[in-house]
């Protein structure tokens, strides 16, 4: 209540009401009016909004992937050199561009983020001790923020339960020879209503350095398509918000109904200077074709699990699709069939990719690939998007797996001292039992190892989380008391087969049925 009967005090009262000390921190001093308090929020250059930010600072960076990233702000903190900084970001950026710049001068020495394999230079300073990484899943580090920001100290989730982000001992920083110096601590355990959650702490910063599309002369934001994402919690959780925009626009212009986050949150406001807005990875439409199986048996294998997984696509269903096989089952969705895409990044109503020409930077899946959206869709944050998945209003989850046990428990993102790109959204995904979670992988591992076993050597995912498994050779279904239940087997593969290529013991159904395939479309 207070804040509203502030808003409606005239802005210049309002400005007498905040200790000078205050007014000088937060707005830029280069334009600070004492007449017109909105005036202190714009600043002359993104070196100016920068200035106090000193070594060892916390910041938030918005933005997921490249897209929605402070370009102009990042650019000022590489001039600047100032180093030792925390950052909290999704991810970070890559080798020669956002973050990816910052990393490259050593400015960082933690990291705080879901998913970062788009860097190898990040990969490289973690395994070799010298960059710290908090690996936090999606949802949990949106909702940290969030959190931060509406004035909640921690809450309790389910995503994480029964991993490493529950039990603590993820490394944060290696040492000498692969050894571990800092380990993740153990977050406490609690049932409710017959659930698991575990306590996570909110986030704030002493910075947040957000990207919008637009700010009207008072201050309020507005954002374009997936660049929403972190950019709008982070503008909440930090000491001093600064913005840069494309485009500042008069007062009246962003429509209140519109206005996606109000002036009070935003302490300084910079029009970016140039905006490069990279594609990380531009994917366009394709002539579409028929069945591209004959031409090679990788292929052939892949086509068999995409179109088995298809099936599994109902009316009016909402789906996430991983990168990879599950993204290509949309391509099996049946004419008339009406399934809403989600992507985690911060949209429902996913498209085809564009047409040559038709790509937007502003617009991409989780897989940091350019898309459309459908009529009908629409955009918002990533503490939004993770809202829906986490609350179970997401009908089907399809994702790849390293390994998955008997018991549905799944490994999928994390080999020690290997392979550290995160987690993504992957936790939050599987952790409602209201979404329907489907794996699809090969069989076995490229080197004939199993990948379906009677316990995940690997660190999890998620625990009990598996409804079904996909492979080219059968499907299992997974019963989280009884294990695996071998369904359905593929065109020339013998229960035999099966038996030996699969590290655990299975039951067969007793309507053993031949592996589903939906059409080609024509
Ligand atoms: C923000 O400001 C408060 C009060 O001045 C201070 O105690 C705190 O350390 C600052 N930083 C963060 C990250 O909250
Ligand atoms: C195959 O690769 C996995 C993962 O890299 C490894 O754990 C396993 O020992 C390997 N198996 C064989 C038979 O080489
Ligand atoms: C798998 O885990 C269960 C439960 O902890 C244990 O009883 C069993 O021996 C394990 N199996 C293998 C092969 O390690």
């Amino acid at each position: 209540m207070a804040l509203l009967v502030k808003k409606i005090l005239s802005s210049s009262n309002l400005l007498q009401n905040v200790p000078l000390k205050n007014r000088i921190t937060k707005g830029c001093l280069c334009l600070l009016s004492t007449s017109i308090v909105r005036d202190a929020k714009f600043c002359g250059s993104a070196a100016e909004a920068v200035k106090d930010i000193s070594p060892g600072s916390k910041l938030l960076v918005g933005g997921f992937g490249l897209c929605g990233i402070p370009e102009n702000l990042i650019s000022a903190l590489v001039e600047s050199k100032v180093n030792d900084l925390t950052v909290v970001s999704n991810n970070a950026g890559v080798d020669n561009f956002g973050l990816g710049l910052l990393l490259a001068q050593r400015q960082i020495k933690r990291m705080i983020s879901s998913y970062v394999g788009e860097n190898a230079e990040f990969e490289r300073q973690y395994l070799s001790g010298e960059l710290e990484v908090e690996l936090t899943p999606q949802g949990t580090l949106a909702e940290r923020c969030r959190a931060g920001g509406a004035g909640i100290p921690a809450f309790f989730t389910p995503t994480g339960y029964g991993t490493l982000i529950h039990e603590g001992g993820s490394p944060i920083k290696y040492g000498a020879k692969g050894a571990v110096d800092i380990q993740s601590a153990p977050r406490e355990h609690r049932v409710f209503n017959g659930r698991n959650y575990i306590m996570e702490e909110a986030i704030t910063g002493d910075f947040s350095l957000i990207k919008a599309w637009k700010a009207d002369k008072a201050g309020n934001l507005i954002f374009r398509k997936t660049s929403r994402n972190f950019n709008l919690p982070m503008c909440k959780a930090a000491n001093t918000t600064i913005v840069e925009v494309e485009e500042i626009v008069d007062i009246g212009e962003i429509p209140e109904d519109s206005v996606h986050v109000p002036a009070l949150y935003v302490d300084r406001i910079i029009l970016g200077e140039k905006y490069e807005k990279r594609i990380e990875r531009l994917t366009l439409r394709k002539e579409k074709k028929g069945s591209a199986a004959a031409s090679n048996p990788a292929v052939a294998m892949r086509e068999r699990i995409v179109r088995r997984a298809a099936l599994e696509f109902k009316d009016g269903m909402y789906a996430n699709l991983g990168i990879g096989m599950p993204m290509l089952a949309s391509n099996y969705i049946p004419d008339g069939m009406n399934v809403k895409l989600q992507s985690e990044n911060g949209v429902l109503g996913l498209g085809p990719f564009p047409a040559p020409g038709e790509q937007d930077a502003d617009l991409i899946n989780a897989g940091k690939e350019t898309v459309t959206v459908i009529p009908g869709a629409s955009y918002f944050s990533s503490d939004e998007s993770f809202a829906m998945i986490r609350g179970g209003h997401v009908d089907l989850t399809i994702l790849g797996a390293m390994e998955v046990s008997q018991y549905g428990d799944l490994a999928n993102w994390m080999i020690p001292g290997k392979m550290v790109k995160g987690m993504g959204g992957a936790m939050d995904l599987v952790a409602c039992p209201g979404t329907k979670v489907v794996v699809t992988m090969e069989h076995s591992a490229k080197n004939g190892s199993h990948k379906i076993v009677e316990n995940c050597s690997l660190p999890l995912t998620g625990k009990n989380c598996v409804d079904m498994i996909i492979t080219e050779k059968c499907v299992f279904n997974v019963d989280k008391e009884e294990g695996l239940i071998l369904a359905e087997i593929a065109d020339g593969v013998s229960i035999e087969d099966v038996v030996s290529s699969t590290g655990c013991l299975f039951k067969v159904a007793d309507n053993l049925n031949p592996m589903g395939q939906i059409d080609i479309p024509e």
